[in-house]
């Protein structure tokens, strides 16, 4: 399967897109965690990238494209993938398109986690991840705290929260997605690949009703 999911930031896709990967055994590319890494590892891309993350707009599409064209080629996307985050404009969904159909694969379903813009606000400054790369669980100090303090449940790594996740950028991450990722909505739906989740209410039923619209068995 070659799921892509789409929706504002805080919607929920990372933690609806891990549960996914676990239970489908695919590998989950999220753009925000590739580009995270890049950063924090100091990459051309992620030296490039940057500056664009902390204003929170888009990254130059030459950026994701070259770093989602590595990825799909590797082995590890053979049996299938879950996309998040990428593509995140018209021109990123036509570079894909592309890149499909060189790899001889069509997308099996968009999903579009749907959540009222009132409940992003409070998602995004209560959001904490854990600080281990290989873990990356996602927490949230009112829906989702950890059960010690600062450490991780999984893997007792330190709790953080990321360095875009503050108020002031809140306004304008929404309106990037509202003014270029949000077209996408209507692009998927064109081609009948569109599928909405309500993203509000308990994440696991959430994740039953995304397991329902994938008509995979839970
Ligand atoms: P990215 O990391 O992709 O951020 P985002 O799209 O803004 O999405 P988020 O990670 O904020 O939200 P999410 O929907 O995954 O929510 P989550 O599950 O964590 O991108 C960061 C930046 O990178 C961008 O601003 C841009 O600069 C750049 N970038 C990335 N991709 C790019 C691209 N393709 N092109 C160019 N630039 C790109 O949930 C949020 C919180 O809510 C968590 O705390 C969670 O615990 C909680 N929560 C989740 N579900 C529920 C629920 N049902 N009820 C209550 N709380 C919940």
């Amino acid at each position: 399967m070659q799921i892509l999911f789409l929706g504002a930031p805080g919607a929920g896709k990372g933690t609806q897109c891990k549960r996914l990967a676990r239970h489908l055994a695919l590998p989950h590319l999220s753009s925000g965690d590739l580009l995270r890494e890049a950063v924090k590892a100091a990459t051309p891309a992620g030296l490039a990238a940057k500056s664009y993350m902390d204003k929170g707009i888009l990254v130059p599409d030459p950026i994701l494209i070259d770093m989602f064209r590595e990825k799909l080629y590797t082995p590890e996307c053979s049996k299938g993938f879950i996309l998040d985050g990428f593509p995140r404009n018209v021109a990123q969904a036509r570079n894909l398109d592309g890149l499909l159909e060189e790899l001889n694969r069509k997308l099996s379903a968009v999903i579009n986690m749907q959540v009222d813009d009132r409940l992003l606000s409070e998602r995004i400054t209560g959001r904490r991840v854990c600080s281990n790369k290989e873990c990356n669980a996602p927490y949230h100090i009112k829906f989702a705290p950890p059960k010690a303090d600062s450490a991780c449940d999984l893997c007792g790594a330190s709790i953080i929260r990321r360095s875009d996740d503050r108020e002031d950028l809140v306004v304008q991450r929404l309106k990037t997605y509202n003014e270029e990722t949000a077209p996408l909505i209507e692009y998927y739906d064109k081609r009948l690949l569109l599928r909405t989740v309500d993203g509000d209410g308990d994440p696991d039923e959430i994740f039953a009703d995304l397991l329902r619209t994938l008509q995979v068995l839970a």
